[in-house]
């Protein structure tokens, strides 16, 4: 190399190597890369595990730059002070987030800032959300509320899904869990100081709580029950006017609202409806809905408090009487004053003032007849159940109580018609079904008795053979010993005889007679036990029954068998044979098949299920579990499910 050269290459290096040492020196000086959640600790951790952290960056929602650079003192500072939820002192200072910084949204643009993303059919496509949240939340009583008069103390998105905790619906850590939604809207709803302005009531939670929805939701926690948001909608929550109540309700209760229209108050257009008689305290906020009816339990546990007290007439008056006494049982006769007490003053009770005795009477006279048909259902399952504890086989007449409470059921519903010729046919059927029952029982327990008396006959035949036994042995053991020779009494020197084996003969013989009266006596006391003890095995997993030959059964045709205890369907489908549950998955009713629907149906709440047992209609949370079936030798034979 040239020197000229070489000292452009010396100058060039050196030139280079200043730079880099700048660069480094001004790194080194420069604080690292600081996140958001450096600094807004609590927000941060929140967001990072809420159903936005892997989707969404902070910037997202609030804007501003991405790259930070804090000072570690600094940061230290600010992370105290965004943890702390009440800081003594305010942060005195401002942090540059940058140009595009919009901060916390204001409450007003909330549901505008989320629709940015809610509403882009594009972005919402791939995780299969709707993208209608934000429309239906401007229709919405909330929503109007905050376009049309700019009140911010409506709830926006972020008082019911969380601001940075934000959890999938189906998480219990979520606001909008289906257990979590009433304390959510609680919190406004029953926070008196900003209801007060609305002249909103601050109680409904509480009614709700406490309403048989409530208890179902929050103590028994099933998804089916509504909470506030199944009634009211969510994001396009309005109250439901009085007029539309009955259709709410019946959105689950689709059976009840129509045997409702059927009757005379469904067809009275100022009638109130479902909370009309549901809702105790009366009043179109209110929120505390009961059952008429307690379950077919409750009634079962009546009448096993008064079954050994009380006999006849004087039972049944003592059920009524303590089934009126329970919790959140509706009584008629003051169900119907509500409306038809001649003393009120109201413009309501001017309307049926001159038919309200008469009406008073006719809720009384329905409220009988639906008490009796409980009676005769609780006197029955308490029976069946007692009985079971037994030594009786008692399956048959179990499946034959799933379909006196399917009538029970049924029966609860078609209460709502007022139809008294209706309902009297349902509970003389619901009787002579029990009746039915009961007859089956009581040859059941007549037979069982006969066999303990046949019994206490061989049990006696047993001591007397016994005894005729022992006694023939002490007379042959008393023969053996007298016959033997004794050795005679002389004076001549005792001379030992020779053993003879006389004893080994004698005790040979006693446990040869001892044995074979062991046997004899079990062989006798086996088939006793087993007649006194019948079948109490059968049944149970693995249970095998034959629902009939293949011969003459009909494409669609159903045969009702009862397998393990339980009433089970079993169909001739084009493809073969299939068995089905035939307990409804929603409240136990037992189903009907239909041939020509080619499907289950539940006369309880109007479930439909294929015929692969699946739900196609109705209310049921899972299909009717399905039962193996096999044909042998022209016979279809139904295995419960081990
Ligand atoms: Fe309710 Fe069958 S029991 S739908």
């Amino acid at each position: 190399m040239k020197p000229a050269a070489s000292r452009i290459a010396i100058t060039s290096y050196g030139v280079l190597v200043i730079l880099l040492a700048g660069t480094v020196e001004r790194a080194a000086a420069q604080p690292a890369r600081t996140l958001c959640a450096d600094c807004h600790v609590p927000q941060g951790a929140q967001f990072t595990e809420s159903i936005h952290g892997h989707a969404l960056r902070c910037q997202d929602c609030h804007g501003g730059d991405s790259d930070y650079r804090v000072e570690t003192a600094d940061k230290t500072r600010f992370a105290a002070y965004f943890s702390t939820t009440k800081p003594a002192a305010p942060l005195n200072e401002k942090f540059d987030h940058g140009e595009r910084f919009r901060g916390k949204p204001a409450r007003k643009d909330v549901p505008t800032s989320c629709g940015e993303c809610h509403s882009d059919v594009a972005r919402m496509n791939p995780y299969g959300l709707r993208t209608d949240q934000l429309s239906s939340y401007w229709v919405s009583g909330h929503g109007k509320r905050l376009k049309e008069t700019g009140d911010e103390h409506v709830a926006v998105c972020i008082d019911c899904h969380g601001a940075h905790d934000i959890y999938k619906h189906d998480s219990p850590k979520s606001r909008i869990y289906f257990q979590n939604v009433p304390t959510t809207c609680g919190r406004c709803h029953a926070d008196a100081s900003l209801m007060t302005q609305y002249k909103r009531p601050t109680n409904i939670i509480e009614q709700y709580e406490n309403s048989i929805h409530g208890q179902n939701v929050l103590k028994k926690s099933d998804a089916g029950s509504p909470n506030c948001a199944t009634c009211h909608g969510s994001h396009a929550a309005a109250p439901p006017g009085v007029a539309d109540v009955g259709h709410v309700c019946g959105k689950c209760h689709q059976q009840v609202e129509t045997e409702f229209s059927s009757g005379v108050h469904g067809k009275l257009p100022l009638f109130p409806r479902c909370v009309g008689c549901h809702a105790r305290e009366g009043g179109k906020h209110n929120h505390a809905i009961h059952k008429a009816s307690p379950s077919t339990n409750q009634l079962v546990d009546v009448f096993r408090e008064i079954r050994e007290d009380y006999e006849g007439d004087a039972a049944r008056a003592e059920f009524t009487k303590r089934v009126d006494a329970l919790p959140n049982t509706l009584l008629f006769s003051q169900v119907c004053r509500a409306c038809h007490d001649i003393a009120r003053a109201d413009p309501h009770a001017q309307f049926v003032r001159e038919n309200s005795p008469v009406a008073l009477e006719k809720g009384v006279e329905l409220a009988g007849a639906l008490r009796l048909a409980q009676f005769e259902y609780a006197r029955t399952a308490e029976r069946i159940e007692r009985l079971s504890r037994g030594v009786l086989l008692v399956k048959d007449e179990a499946v034959r109580l799933e379909e006196i409470r399917t009538e029970l059921l049924s029966l609860n519903v078609a209460m709502h018609t007022l139809d008294a010729t209706g309902i009297h046919d349902r509970v003389r059927k619901l009787k002579e079904i029990c009746a039915e029952v009961n007859g089956s029982l009581d040859g059941k327990e007549l037979g069982l008795n006969r066999r303990y008396q046949v019994t206490w006959g061989v049990w006696g035949f047993i001591v007397v053979f016994v005894s005729l036994m022992y006694r023939k042995y002490k007379l042959l053991r008393a023969e053996y010993v007298i016959s033997t020779p004794r050795p005679a009494s002389t004076s001549l020197p005792v001379v030992t005889p020779a053993p003879v084996p006389v004893v080994g003969r004698r005790k040979f013989f006693e446990r040869s007679l001892r044995t074979l009266g062991a046997v004899g006596t079990l062989a006798l006391i086996w088939p006793v036990i087993a007649y006194v003890f019948p079948s109490r095995k059968r049944g149970g997993a693995g249970e095998r029954v034959s629902a009939g030959k293949t011969e003459g059964w009909a494409v669609w045709e159903m045969k009702k068998v009862s397998v393990a205890g339980k009433a089970v369907g079993v169909i001739r489908t084009d493809n073969g044979f299939k068995a089905f549950s035939l307990i409804c998955t929603h409240l136990g009713c037992i189903v009907q098949w239909s041939s020509t629907h080619r499907s289950f149906e539940c006369p309880c709440h109007e479930a439909k299920f294929d015929a692969e047992g699946r739900v196609t209609g109705g209310p049921p949370p899972k299909p009717l579990p399905s039962y193996n079936v096999a044909v042998a030798q022209g016979d279809v034979i139904v295995t419960a499910p081990s």
